[in-house]
């Protein structure tokens, strides 16, 4: 079944058609840059081009980047403070006509893993870590998502959330070499462990690319790996939200 999966994004929107089952992608990847600012009305213009780009009529499946709650946005977070409570799913419709289902960007990136990649047939606790603009997670237990947690928003001292101190664009903002970044990704990886001793932490988003640059820094008892489909799966598991009616 082919399934267009889209991946909203704080710097980049990205889709694919994708055929759910085999997880590969079956077009090109189009990308537009995130409209600033990215209120509902400006994404949801970027979301018609995919779908007119790709001639699409069918599902949609949407990775999205906040906390959100059965397609309802609860907070604007990294994107704009207007989409607080915003029907996303039901604005994407008005926006194509087209059915869409909206899931959290790093449970989507997680359902691609859990099921074709790094977390396949992985028994236990696994969580995936996306590290972009912000810091998302998905939750899994013997390969089922527990959606919608928001590990990025732990707090690491007097109020902060880990996500404005270890965030790939933080390190980016504060110029950071991989080993400083690295020792902050240990402090933030060695919390989680406390919480929910994972059996393994995937990484996704722009930095899976990067973890042999900060591997050495992390000290845990469990293991840390890359996203085997990297950068490609937020699209992927949102297509596979689509197909499981996953929210
Ligand atoms: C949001 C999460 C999202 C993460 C990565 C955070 O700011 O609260 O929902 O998964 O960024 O995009």
């Amino acid at each position: 079944m082919e399934i267009l999966g889209i991946d909203v994004g704080g710097s980049g929107i990205k889709g694919a058609i994708i055929n759910t089952n085999t997880g590969v992608l079956t077009s090109e990847r189009h990308r537009i840059p995130t409209p600033v600012p990215a209120t509902p009305d400006a994404v949801a213009m970027c979301i018609k081009e995919l779908n007119e780009y790709f001639n699409w009529k069918g599902a949609v499946g949407c990775g999205f980047p906040t906390p959100q709650h059965h397609g309802k946005c609860l907070s604007g977070g990294n994107l704009h403070k207007t989409w607080d409570g915003v029907q996303i799913d039901a604005l994407f419709k008005a926006a194509t006509g087209n059915d869409f289902t909206v899931v959290n960007d790093a449970d989507a990136a997680g359902l691609a893993e859990v099921t074709f990649g790094a977390g396949n047939n992985v028994p236990g606790t696994v969580i995936t870590i996306t590290l972009g603009t912000g810091i998302g997670s998905g939750l899994f237990l013997d390969g089922k998502l527990l959606p919608n947690t928001e590990f990025g928003h732990l707090l690491y001292k007097n109020g902060d959330i880990y996500e404005k101190y270890a965030a790939d664009s933080i390190r980016k903002k504060e110029d950071l070499s991989y080993k400083s970044w690295g020792k902050r990704l240990n402090k933030y990886f060695n919390h989680l462990q406390l919480l929910l001793s994972p059996d393994l932490i995937i990484i996704g988003g722009g930095a899976s690319k990067k973890l042999h640059k900060f591997q050495d820094q992390i000290n845990v008892n469990f293991p840390i790996v890359a996203a085997e489909s990297q950068n490609n799966a937020g699209i992927i598991g949102a297509a596979l939200a689509a197909k499981e009616h996953i929210t």
